[in-house]
């Protein structure tokens, strides 16, 4: 039965007060947020098999909905999906592990918010970290592997990809499937005593 259909009977039911006392607690078909993000792992090793672009699409839609600071948005996301553009990564990082898909987000330092109280902070780098975090998790959620990288050098990228000034390259995301077999590093599971990382005051 449509939702339409339903409404009336369901408002019926609550003016005569014969409707049920109490829902009955509905299933859930979704893993917790706390499920997926846990279940998330970064991978190195990639499947050839291209990523449909719905799947970029829901990604780069993932990103959009991030908050920055002041909604100023100071960020710009590269697709690197083509031979070519994957064949430069690939040179520039060894740590691109030949995904076919790489993803460079940027932050824009004229967008950014600027701290009033200290003149080197600028919301630029937490904003763009903000965005890769919904672009990881979304990629997981899409059945694909993903892994943040560090590991280059920003100017060397900048030059290679013809970079507009105002644009500092600040990670790159390598999407797509893993490849059979993949299983987390033993990073993924190492981590430090809770009492260690969090003070309750
Ligand atoms: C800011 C940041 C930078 C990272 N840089 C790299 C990198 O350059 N190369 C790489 O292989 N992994 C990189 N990683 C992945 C981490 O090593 C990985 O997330 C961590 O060991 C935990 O493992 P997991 O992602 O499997 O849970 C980076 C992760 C973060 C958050």
């Amino acid at each position: 039965m449509k939702l339409k259909m339903l409404i009336p009977l369901l408002s019926a039911a609550v003016v005569c007060g014969c409707g049920p006392k109490s829902e009955p607690t509905p299933q859930k078909s979704h893993p917790s947020f706390l499920e997926l993000a846990s279940a998330r792992f970064s991978v190195r090793y990639y499947d050839t098999k291209p990523v449909e672009q719905e799947k970029l699409d829901a990604i780069l839609a993932a990103a959009r909905v991030a908050p920055t600071a002041k909604n100023l948005q100071p960020y710009h996301i590269f697709v690197f999906k083509s031979e070519a553009a994957i064949k430069k990564v690939n040179e520039l990082t060894r740590c691109a592990y030949s995904a076919p898909v790489v993803f460079l987000v940027c932050y824009d330092k004229t967008k950014a918010w600027q701290n009033p109280f200290d003149a080197n902070d600028n919301s630029g780098v937490m904003d763009a970290s903000i965005v890769g975090t919904h672009m990881m998790l979304e990629a997981f959620d899409q059945g694909l592997g993903s892994c943040w990288v560090k590991y280059f050098d920003p100017k060397a990228i900048a030059a290679a990809f013809e970079l507009p000034e105002n644009l500092t390259p600040s990670f790159m995301l390598d999407v797509g499937y893993p490849a059979p077999g993949v299983a987390p590093s033993p990073m993924h599971s190492a981590k430090r005593e809770a009492e260690e990382l969090v003070t309750y005051r």
